[in-house]
């Protein structure tokens, strides 16, 4: 057997195994990338090939969660890609704000710089106090960040940038609070943001959201399960809602592009124009 023919089954056991022991079914991620995360935790372990992995990952939890960790890319920014926030503000605050009541989904939320980033545009435009935004990730550890919105003072210094760019309208210290090393997002921006465990795998839909954000979440996915993804977002929206992606997703060639219009082109945002039935 050829080495890529044996790395493909060592894969094929593993994943088998992880879904069988713990419910994880990662067999419709992307191939090559879920491959080199497993090379990249091979290579920090003491084992030499892939199924040497095994064993531990089944009989020691502990090890199976670094396993995990390793597996999930987490790679997030405040006001990433700033010309985004920039459009939501143009195209998509001035619909919210004719709601009395909005409903935000940030599904794969990481450690929760996008939700908010979020939370600090709705303050500015007025309408935080009558949202309700669930952010949802897999990666518990990423979860409990998010929760915290604690993150290094270099990092925050960094995104300032991105905060000027995507309009912000006042001085971005004034949503955060710092000692010398950390920046503590204010409390107030949490106040209307529930953090959850959500996998887009297995779980199901929330419903009745205004705005769905799944960014740089699909690019991981094989076609089958941006389509599991897609439909429970297109499910989840109310007609009419927003759906954003990551700038290198898109909603072409897949099962939904028919419900949807694209509103901002460069910047993924699509509104759904077919009522639920
Ligand atoms: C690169 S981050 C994107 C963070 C943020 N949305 C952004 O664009 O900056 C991808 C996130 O997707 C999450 N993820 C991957 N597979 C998932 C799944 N099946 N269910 C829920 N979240 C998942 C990862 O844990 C990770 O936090």
């Amino acid at each position: 057997m050829e080495n890529s023919e044996t790395e493909k089954l060592e894969i094929d056991l593993l994943l088998n195994a992880i879904e069988k022991c713990y419910g994880y079914d990662f067999h419709h991620y992307a191939r090559d990338s879920f491959t080199r995360r497993v090379k990249n935790f091979l290579q920090k372990s003491n084992y030499h090939q892939i199924s040497e992995l095994i064993p531990q990952i089944l009989h020691d939890k502990d090890y199976f969660k670094s396993f995990l960790l390793n597996l999930s890319v987490t790679v997030t920014e405040l006001f990433r890609d700033p010309f985004f926030y920039k459009a939501i503000r143009k195209e998509v605050i001035p619909y919210l704000k004719t709601y009395p009541f909005i409903k935000i989904w940030h599904a794969g939320c990481a450690t929760g710089e996008e939700v908010y980033s979020m939370a600090i545009l709705l303050k500015e435009e007025g309408i935080y106090h009558r949202s309700q935004i669930y952010a949802t990730d897999f990666n518990d550890l990423a979860l409990d960040k998010a929760k915290k919105g604690i993150y290094p003072i270099e990092q925050v210094m960094k995104e300032t940038v991105n905060y000027q760019e995507a309009g912000g309208k006042k001085s971005f210290s004034d949503h955060y609070h710092s000692d010398n090393h950390y920046v503590i997002m204010n409390r107030e921006l949490k106040k209307n943001i529930t953090f959850a465990n959500h996998n887009l795998v297995t779980d199901a839909c929330f419903g009745e959201m205004h705005l769905i954000l799944c960014r740089n979440v699909l690019i991981y996915f094989d076609e089958i399960l941006q389509n599991r993804a897609l439909k429970l977002f297109d499910e989840s929206l109310i007609y009419k809602g927003y759906l954003c992606l990551g700038t290198k997703e898109t909603l072409m060639f897949t099962n939904i592009n028919e419900h949807f219009e694209r509103i901002a082109h460069q910047e993924k945002i699509y509104q759904k124009i077919m009522v639920n039935y």
